[in-house]
């Protein structure tokens, strides 16, 4: 069994960052297990919190769910052309005390709003930070959902048969990287 983990750099219900997570969970194949992991409870990193009480069990729960995965998917918005605040605030809490990213395969993708650059600019400010943290990243292909508008529902899931496929071939890639570790 490969198991990955996704991670949202959204919070909201309806996310469609979340939504491709959902829409790999319905692409995986049999022997692949795909879970979605929160960034829910993380609280803001303060270093004299750290010191005080050490990790937040939220943060503590995300590191053991990124160590016992063979790979993370991170799907991640962008907002004013970079990372995610709570992205961000949650891989500085994973990067104290050992990163649990050390050596971990890591794929990146994004979805974004308008005729915009389908979240470039954020997801290559997060591999900048996946390097810090010792990701190995996959170089691609990559993903870059534009017009996450017409692409998803109300809810955030995934309705366009065109990204779907996109998505589903990243995903053979993804997975083939992580199993045969190149
Ligand atoms: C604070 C904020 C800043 C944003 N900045 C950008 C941006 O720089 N580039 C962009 O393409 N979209 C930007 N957006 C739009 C998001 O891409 C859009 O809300 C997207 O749906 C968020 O992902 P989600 O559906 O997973 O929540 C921004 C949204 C917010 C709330």
């Amino acid at each position: 069994m490969t198991r990955i983990l996704g991670i949202s750099g959204a919070l909201r219900k309806a996310s469609t960052n979340t939504g491709m997570l959902r829409a790999l969970q319905d692409l995986a194949p049999s022997e692949v297990t795909m879970e979605i992991a929160t960034l829910h409870g993380i609280p803001l990193f303060d270093e004299d919190d750290e010191a005080a009480t050490g990790k937040p069990e939220a943060v503590a729960a995300l590191d053991r769910q990124i160590r016992a995965a063979d790979g993370i998917v991170i799907a991640c918005p962008e907002y004013n052309f970079s990372v995610p605040g709570v992205l961000k605030n949650a891989t500085d809490w994973l990067s104290r005390g050992g990163s649990p990213f050390r050596w971990k395969r890591v794929g990146v993708i994004g979805a974004g709003g308008g005729q915009f650059v389908g979240t470039a600019r954020a997801q290559y400010h997060l591999r900048q930070n996946l390097q810090a943290l010792q990701a190995i990243t996959m170089p691609r292909p990559e993903v870059f959902v534009n017009h996450n508008e017409k692409k998803f529902d109300k809810d955030g899931n995934l309705t366009d048969a065109e990204t779907k496929r996109h998505l589903g071939k990243w995903f053979e890639s993804f997975i083939e990287w992580v199993e045969k570790k190149p």
